[in-house]
């Protein structure tokens, strides 16, 4: 037998279930917010991840999907959406409509070769939100305000981190600054944080080993070294936030795993699906359009991480729908599919093929939640009748086939 591969999941029945809501319920949210779908391809040149997603980060560190194609090029799976995303909007040349805004949400498989565990898949799915040329605040907290929106439909509460990742102009001093720190402690730091001194000293803000962190509880904030702009967007989100009651917490340990964020960050976590509980992340990436030989844009997106939501989605009741169809004698079969197809413009229909006996028809509506029963039994067709039943209503009546 070959099985799926390790990390990777077949969704049926009630799981996909789950997944179809999941996703037609942030579509229905998106659209409301002016986002239109965007498709891009999930294989795409590597140079592409290694320049957006960042050399430094553990995805393109540790995580590709990579291969070579049959043709010699460098290939990988998307780990995630933004950046195929952003050069799909640069090879189209939206960045030269400077005075234009574009939204676009998306849906798809992504891939990370990462360990498997409860809640983290070598290939998940993401829906996601871009947003290009909105420079403004306003602009991070309707996203934010968004995904609050599609939470909410889907019936899952959160808790909501944010923090501020400054810009081009307060980064760097505030990086020298932290490189200074963790200098100091060095010896004390873990391996990794060792190796990220160098490379992306910003992430070991996020490494999870206790040791670290009671180490990081002294290090210099970010948030604290803003610069005038950074810190007057951040408390301007602040404030929205707080005006639309959208409880918040800043942890200027947020720092996210991709390197192209600048300004706002935030990830959207859940007490309730054990140890990877991000449900949702993103933030403000004005940089990356320019990083990838665009216009400089303003962009600010996020994705969702389907697998993990349907660990917690409340599935709305599924009521009774459409008609079940079928007859007691062979010889009435055929007379179904003229009934089936006029019921199928409007209705969902379930035809059986083979004749059975009336309650065995019953036990086959219950089984696919038909609404109505329809079965043509020997006097009915010789009549021209069909029998009928409301299973919900339980009302039961004949009916002649043209009225059907
Ligand atoms: P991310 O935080 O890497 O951001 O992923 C977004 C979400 O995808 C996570 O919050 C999580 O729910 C889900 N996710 C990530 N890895 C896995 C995994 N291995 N298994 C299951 N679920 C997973 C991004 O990907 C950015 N592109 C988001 C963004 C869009 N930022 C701006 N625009």
């Amino acid at each position: 037998m070959i099985n799926a591969l390790r990390g990777m999941k077949d969704l049926t029945f009630e799981e996909s279930e789950r997944f179809v809501h999941i996703v037609t319920t942030a579509i229905g949210i998106s659209k409301k917010y002016g986002y239109s779908y965007i498709e891009t391809p999930i294989l795409e040149e590597t140079k592409l991840f290694r320049r957006s997603v960042g050399e430094s980060s553990d995805i393109v560190g540790k995580e590709m999907y990579q291969f070579e194609d049959k043709g010699g090029n460098d290939v990988c799976m998307r780990p995630e959406g933004t950046a195929g995303v952003v050069r799909a909007f640069v090879q189209a040349k939206l960045d030269r409509r400077q005075n234009e805004k574009f939204k676009f949400y998306y849906y798809g498989p992504m891939f990370r070769y990462e360990r498997p565990q409860k809640g983290r898949l070598r290939e998940f799915h993401q829906f996601g939100c871009e947003s290009f040329g909105e420079g403004s605040v306003y602009e991070d907290f309707t996203i934010i305000q968004m995904i609050g929106d599609i939470f909410r439909a889907l019936g899952i509460g959160y808790d909501l981190q944010i923090n501020s990742l400054g810009c081009p102009e307060c980064m760097p001093p505030y990086r020298e600054n932290l490189i200074n720190f963790l200098n100091d402690c060095k010896d004390e730091l873990c391996e990794d944080c060792n190796r990220r001194i160098g490379t992306n000293p910003i992430r070991v803000l996020d490494c999870k080993n206790k040791t670290c962190q009671s180490l990081l509880a002294d290090s210099p904030k970010l948030i604290t070294s803003l610069c005038d702009g950074c810190e007057s967007g951040f408390e301007k989100l602040v404030q929205l936030l707080k005006s639309e009651n959208i409880s918040y917490e800043v942890d200027t340990n947020l720092v996210r795993g991709l390197d192209y964020y600048s300004k706002t960050a935030f990830e959207f976590v859940s007490n309730e699906i054990g140890s990877q509980s991000a449900i949702a992340g993103g933030g403000r990436y004005d940089k990356l359009v320019e990083f990838l030989d665009g216009k400089p844009t303003p962009a600010v997106g996020f994705a969702l991480g389907i697998e993990r939501i349907m660990e917690l989605v409340v599935m709305p009741n599924i009521e009774r729908e459409g008609y079940y169809i079928g007859a007691m004698e062979e010889g009435a079969i055929d007379s179904l599919f003229p009934l089936a197809s006029k019921k199928r413009v409007t209705d969902k229909v379930t035809l059986e093929y083979s004749p059975k006996k009336l309650k065995a028809h019953l036990k086959g509506a219950d089984r696919v939640n038909a609404r109505y029963c329809a079965v043509v039994g020997e006097d009915e067709f010789k009549d021209g009748t069909i029998w009928v039943k409301d299973l919900v209503e339980k009302q039961e009546f004949t009916i002649n086939k043209s009225e059907f």
